[in-house]
């Protein structure tokens, strides 16, 4: 649960848009001044675009971060395993907008590109996933745009997670703005079967046959993980039955 890996990638997507910049402005012939302030004007709205998307991940990592606590108060146990959050890089902005045929402008990426602002969190068991989800959603300052449950209808591959895509308010020097951020919410079994496939499907130079046949193995592989989370569930349920009727039984002493 930290933002290391935000700002180092936020950096990075900044550094090659400051290098492609320098390229463009190289080949005109402006002094040493004037080609500094071109630089840093027109760098401005996109590191400010990506720093938007920065904040929004804080504000959202925050908001699980405080359930957590007042879950464990409640509930034993913390809900939440981990947070991973990521800005997409710029390469990853730039393939999805030519894929999908985005103009060009920082305002057409924010409006098209849903996933630029990405936070996943890792529960222990699938019930935690709806509570959590509930929880934030509540939230009066979240707004709800879509919801993908890829839980109780899992994807052909056999993914399972449930996406919410909401939008948060960050507070600005002068104004405040709505921000787009994908939450993936997933158990621990999900995300080992997500992280594998992923790897798997991106290898290079596998035949055909072969990438069907490691499909299907997959989505076994997924039915199997997916029967193992409701059984932890269930055991979790008996505990938690155990427990509540051990203390029903000291009250009425
Ligand atoms: P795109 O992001 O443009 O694909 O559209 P979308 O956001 O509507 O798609 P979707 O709701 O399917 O969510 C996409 C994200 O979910 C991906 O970036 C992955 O993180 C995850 N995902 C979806 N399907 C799979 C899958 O079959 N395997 C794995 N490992 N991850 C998946
Ligand atoms: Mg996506």
């Amino acid at each position: 649960m930290n933002n290391d890996v935000n700002k180092e990638q936020f950096m990075e997507s900044a550094g090659k848009m400051a290098k492609e910049l320098a390229q463009f402005t190289s080949n005109m012939n402006f002094d040493e001044e004037t080609m500094l302030d071109i630089l840093n004007d027109s760098l401005m709205p996109v590191e400010q675009f990506f720093a938007n998307y920065n904040c929004a991940i804080m504000e959202i990592e925050t908001k699980f971060k405080v359930l957590n606590e007042q879950f464990s108060l409640k509930y034993d146990g913390n809900p939440i395993e981990s947070i991973h959050s990521r800005v997409k890089d710029y390469d990853s902005i730039m393939r999805k907008m030519i894929r999908k045929k985005i103009p060009r402008t920082l305002d057409a990426i924010e409006e098209n590109i849903n996933d630029i602002a990405g936070v996943r969190v890792i529960c222990s068991f699938v019930d935690d996933i709806y509570r959590l989800a509930d929880c934030l959603l509540q939230q009066d300052d979240i707004i709800l745009i879509r919801t993908k449950d890829y839980i109780k209808n899992p994807k052909p591959t056999g993914y399972r997670s449930l996406h919410l895509l909401v939008a948060v308010p960050i507070f600005l020097e002068n104004e405040k703005k709505l921000v787009k951020v994908e939450v993936q919410l997933r158990t621990i079994a999900m995300d080992f079967w997500a992280s594998l496939e992923h790897k798997i499907r991106y290898k290079k130079n596998i035949s055909k046959e072969m990438l069907d046949k490691l499909s299907h193995e997959l989505t076994d592989c997924a039915n199997i993980s997916a029967s193992l989370d409701s059984r932890m569930q269930n055991v979790r349920n008996l505990l938690l039955s155990e427990t509540q009727s051990k203390s029903n039984d000291r009250r009425e002493m």
